[in-house]
């Protein structure tokens, strides 16, 4: 980025504008979009223009004004201290490309409107005969669509991290259209990186990692592989409730993935043998209802009554949680320990914020990752305090796993 020249050329940027957005389609964290000013700012400040383009939820390759981009086109006009034009359907934005001038943003429409840009066959299934077929004619058309996409710009920007996990049109596919001069990895993708390698390259001990979340399921690849790094490892949030009835207890109404039972004493036996202090939690705050304004009381996690469920962290669990967070040397924090969405249960992971801050300024090198940590240490003002704040969540994981990310080698080759 530094090394390049944007002066009178159009560059295609793709962001991740996938930020969470309230009922009434306002933004409740923009952590994203501050992410990605550094990138556009330099390419306009140099007097080149910017197409800017994402993606935003999952409408599998239908339009769906829920999730239109259009929605935040002010918040980043604002952001940009520029106005952004915008283009309604990302695969006629010719016109629109070929008349911006220099300094000037356009912003396209939501790239997963259409099928193409994650490659997916639509309306068939892994086991239909035909599959391989439309997955094939699919992998043809996404090379259209990328193409096209490409048309746009003279030069390739990826800021993306947050989807660099993903092998798409956008992220990946389209590099193939630029010279190995005209596609880079802009600002905030360096910084990530950077990030990362921090983690994994130079570890200091303690290690603990704090997961979250209200899946084993989803979580399990990172959690076997930080099984092999970290000293500490805390399971907290909704996944509780999945390992505390794998060990016979009681869960009321808490989620709970039955078919995971298995899995969650797996992990307790590899964590064992593995000599990694494994924290779960002992005891929750049981609310009786899903509601900010339940009744609620603290009792054991493995003994929650009939009609209530676990929504946060009890009191005996964040002593715990607290206790081996602040004697870390690396913490890596990704999912919150309970519903913090709910003014009423974000105790848990209050407890660990405070705890992460603390070590931190005791020269702990922290790193905060995924969009619900992420609105965690913002909901509670601290993102200054911790090292680094990611804004990737499963492209974070992944790249702490140790893969390459699709998005990152497309540039880089
Ligand atoms: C995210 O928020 O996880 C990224 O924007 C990627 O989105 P995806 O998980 O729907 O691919
Ligand atoms: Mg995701």
């Amino acid at each position: 980025m530094d090394n390049y020249d944007f002066k009178g050329k159009k560059a295609l940027v793709r962001v991740d504008f996938n930020v969470p957005l309230d009922e009434n389609g306002n933004i409740t964290d923009d952590t994203r979009i501050r992410g990605a000013l550094p990138t556009l700012k330099k390419i306009l400040n140099d007097g080149g223009s910017v197409i800017i383009m994402s993606h935003m939820g999952k409408p599998k390759g239908k339009v769906n004004p829920k999730l239109s981009l259009s929605q935040i086109k002010d918040a980043v006009a604002k952001a940009l201290g520029t106005d952004v034009a915008f283009a309604n359907d990302c695969m006629a934005a010719d016109a629109m490309a070929a008349d911006l001038k220099p300094g000037q943003a356009l912003m396209l429409e939501n790239l997963r409107f259409y099928p193409e840009e994650e490659g997916k066959p639509v309306g068939i299934d892994k086991e239909d005969p035909n599959y391989d077929a439309a997955k094939k004619e699919m992998k043809e058309r996404q090379k259209e669509f990328s193409k096209k996409l490409a048309s746009y710009g003279d030069v390739y920007v990826n800021d993306a991290f947050g989807t660099a996990h993903r092998r798409h049109a956008s992220t990946a596919v389209v590099a193939d259209y630029f010279g190995k001069d005209d596609k880079m990895l802009g600002y905030l993708m360096e910084k990530e990186v950077k990030a990362v390698d921090n983690i994994l390259k130079d570890i200091k001990r303690p290690f603990t990692a704090i997961m979250g979340g209200s899946k084993v399921s989803t979580k399990i690849g990172i959690i076997e592989n930080l099984m092999d790094k970290v000293d500490n490892l805390i399971l907290c949030g909704g996944m509780t409730y999945t390992f505390a009835k794998a060990q016979g207890g009681k869960v009321g109404n808490s989620i709970c993935e039955n078919d995971k039972l298995d899995l969650a004493l797996d992990i307790m036996k590899k964590a064992k043998e593995k000599g990694v202090n494994l924290i779960l939690g002992t005891d929750c705050i049981a609310a009786d209802a899903f509601d900010n304004n339940a009744h609620t009381m603290v009792c054991s996690a493995m003994d929650i009554p009939e009609g209530w469920e676990g929504l946060d962290a009890g009191p005996e669990t964040r002593k715990a949680f607290a206790k081996a967070i602040e004697g870390s040397k690396t913490i890596l924090w990704n999912g919150p320990a309970g519903v913090f969405e709910f003014d009423n249960f974000t105790g848990g992971s209050r407890a660990i914020a405070d705890a992460v801050v603390k070590a931190t300024k005791d020269g702990a090198f922290s790193l905060v990752g995924g969009g619900d940590s992420v609105a965690c240490v913002n909901k509670f003002g601290l993102a200054d305090e911790v090292s680094y704040v990611s804004t990737g969540g499963g492209a974070l994981l992944e790249a702490i796993e140790g893969k390459v990310l699709p998005g990152v080698a497309a540039v880089q080759g």
